[in-house]
């Protein structure tokens, strides 16, 4: 773990110089991860955070800590954020949360290629939980969409359909999503809506 040394090493001098309120402990553990920004890291399958709203991010960490995120002992990425999530106290849990809110959102660029005409077509049917902008919905747990990369949104939609992901029936949230995967029936149609989504800015 000589790399979390060195960014534990540099966030303890950052902190010794910053106004920043909040604990150092949670944060250098979801940067080291999710990147500079919380922006997202390909290399480590690690969505972009700073998009997502403080209510999601609560309850898909609750979802984790459930189990309810992976199925399958081969999907080493969602593991590794489940046993990160069941390392948190509802403390560390707030001094994270409260990090994430000054994070300044970045919009990731356009890794996977499809028809966006198609996938716009394809988006009326998810526009009516996640929005016509796909800025998300509290009231029905359906997070935004707009400004996740790219190939995070296909990682998940392929979860869903592999029932890596809204699998078990307590997980209420995610059998919602669950029971419409059913609309996106071949890879395309992934790819197709996915490059929709990303063409719509935040
Ligand atoms: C060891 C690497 C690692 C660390 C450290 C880490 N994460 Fe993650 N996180 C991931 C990965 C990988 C995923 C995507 C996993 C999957 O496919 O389900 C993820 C997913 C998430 C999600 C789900 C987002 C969504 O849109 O579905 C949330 C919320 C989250 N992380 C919050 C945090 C917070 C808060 C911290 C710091 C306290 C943190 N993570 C630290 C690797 C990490
Ligand atoms: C009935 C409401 C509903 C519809 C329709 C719906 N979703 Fe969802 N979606 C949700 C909910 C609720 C979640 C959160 C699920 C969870 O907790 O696992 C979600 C989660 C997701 C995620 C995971 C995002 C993340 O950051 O983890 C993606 C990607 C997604 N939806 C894409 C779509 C697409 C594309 C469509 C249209 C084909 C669609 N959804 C239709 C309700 C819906």
């Amino acid at each position: 773990m000589k790399i979390l040394g060195t960014i534990l090493a540099l966030l303890a001098f950052t902190f010794s110089t910053s106004t920043f309120a909040t604990d150092a402990k949670a944060l250098p553990n979801c940067v080291q991860c999710h990147g500079t920004n919380l922006k997202g890291n390909p290399a480590l399958m690690a969505p972009n955070l700073a998009i997502l709203p403080q209510w999601y991010i609560r309850a898909q960490i609750a979802s984790y800590q459930q189990g309810w995120r992976s199925n399958n002992v081969e999907q080493t990425f969602a593991k590794d954020m489940e046993a990160v999530a069941k390392s948190l106290s509802a403390e560390d849990i707030n001094v994270a949360l409260a990090f994430i809110n000054t994070v300044a959102k970045t919009i990731p660029r356009q890794t996977i290629q499809g028809d966006v005409a198609k996938g716009k077509v394809l988006y009326l049917q998810c526009a009516a939980c996640h929005g016509d902008n796909a800025q998300g919905n509290q009231n029905l747990a359906a997070p935004p969409l707009a400004g996740q990369t790219d190939w995070y949104l296909a990682k998940q939609l392929h979860a869903y359909k592999n029932a890596n992901r809204g699998f078990s029936a307590e997980d209420k949230s995610g059998q919602l999503m669950l029971n419409s995967i059913a609309m996106l029936p071949t890879a395309a149609d992934v790819d197709n809506v996915v490059a929709y989504i990303q063409s719509i800015h935040p």
